[in-house]
């Protein structure tokens, strides 16, 4: 392992300190000591909403500094990443003020809110030649790897179907209040969760060529805040299910739904081919189960392959196999990947011209529901 003394830094600034600015956080904090990195990670400044949360985060996260406005980050010569981990709405402006100061840029997923701004923030970022990562996490799962590299070998045959869900029940309780999640302008859960489903889906079998979805909102009212009595409606869905047909001619069928009651974490798939299928489930995130339709009837069945140091990057957690990762591992992943390519390595996937694409999609699916037809994610 490189010397760590010995390494240029790479100087974080990060938006956002909740739930998902956390998690970054310790990625970039533990990366370091579990990666052969070309740059070490240094986390300079931490902005929040306001002075007094952001400087509480930045003392508990490990961050020199701290500011209550974003674009002070933005603007700080002496930052090279900006990681935006705030609310949806926001991640335009923000990229775009980075972009702009000359950072790299690394964004929480939905890239943006709608077709328009994500094709706006792809163009800076291609203009200025920027680094740009978007934070699909579960695209680092080395099971996921694995599932890409049986797909792209031809151990299934010929692909023939996709079957994706992204299922939670975080929205499941009508009294679960408003937050930026059901925003009108870029909320739902076709964007929150449908996005995830859909960046496995084209990591997996490649661009979707049509859509045709439907979305139901399940709770048409919520209350405005936590312990408030006053209610409003909700105006984003709170299900979405669609058919995709891909490029290659296979076809999909897809859901997303924050609202389906036990279930925590079923962002899972099921790929199948003439010789075979694959199945998921992040719920179950450290195995991937293999059907190889061979052998004598009545033995056939799935097999359980478990995740362990020859699925790549396990060995650089855990030299046992079967130990299993965690959600969090996989933001390492990420964050490994993008120092990589910050200093000069693979570009980072997925980018902001991948993240595009699937934000190209989701807008396919809306505008598929509303006007009760086929739409091709390329018309948008
Ligand atoms: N990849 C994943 O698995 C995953 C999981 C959860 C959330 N996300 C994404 O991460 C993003 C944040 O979600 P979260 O769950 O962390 O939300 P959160 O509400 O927990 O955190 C958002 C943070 O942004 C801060 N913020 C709001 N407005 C701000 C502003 N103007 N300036 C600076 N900070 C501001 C809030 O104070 C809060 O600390 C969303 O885009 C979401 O889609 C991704």
């Amino acid at each position: 392992m490189a010397d760590a003394k010995a390494r240029p830094a790479a100087r974080i600034g990060l938006i956002g300190a909740g739930f998902m600015g956390r998690c970054h956080a310790n990625a970039f904090r533990s990366v370091g000591g579990l990666f052969d990195l070309p740059a070490e990670p240094e986390l300079r400044c931490l902005a929040d909403v306001d002075e007094a949360t952001a400087r509480r985060s930045a003392d508990a996260l490990g961050f020199a500094r701290s500011t209550g406005d974003w674009r002070r980050l933005t603007g700080d010569p002496e930052i090279d990443i900006v990681a935006i981990t705030a609310p949806n709405a926001l991640h335009a402006e923000m990229a775009f003020a980075a972009i702009e100061a000359g950072k790299a840029v690394y964004c929480e997923k939905p890239l943006s809110v709608d077709t328009a701004s994500a094709r706006s923030m792809r163009d800076a970022a291609v203009a200025a030649g920027a680094c740009t990562m978007v934070g699909f996490a579960y695209l680092r799962n080395p099971m996921i790897r694995l599932a890409r590299e049986i797909v792209g070998s031809g151990e299934l045959g010929e692909v023939v179907s996709f079957r994706g869900i992204h299922a939670e029940d975080y929205m499941a309780d009508p009294s679960t209040p408003h937050s930026f999640r059901t925003d009108p302008a870029g909320g739902g859960a076709l964007t929150d969760l449908g996005s995830h489903v859909t960046s496995i889906a084209r990591y997996l079998l490649g661009p979707i060529a049509a859509v045709n979805g439907t979305t139901a909102t399940i709770h048409p009212r919520r209350p405005e805040a936590g312990g408030s009595n006053a209610t409003r409606p909700v105006e984003v869905d709170d299900r979405a299910v669609f058919l995709a047909e891909f490029e290659s001619g296979v076809t999909g069928a897809t859901e997303a739904n924050w609202a389906a009651a036990g279930r925590k974490m079923q962002l899972a798939f099921e790929v199948a081919g003439t010789r075979g299928s694959l199945a998921f489930t992040q719920e179950r995130m450290n195995e991937l189960l293999l059907y190889p339709a061979e052998g004598a009837a009545g033995r056939r069945g799935f097999t359980r392959i478990e995740a362990g140091p020859e699925h790549p990057p396990y060995a650089n957690f855990c030299p046992a196999p079967g130990h299993q990762l965690g959600f969090n591992e996989l933001k390492v992943i990420e964050a490994a990947e993008l120092i990589e390519a910050w200093a000069g390595g693979p570009p980072a996937h997925p980018d902001f011209e991948e993240a595009y694409q699937v934000q190209r999609v989701i807008g396919a699916v809306q505008q598929s529901a509303a006007e009760r037809r086929w739409v091709e994610p390329a018309s948008l």
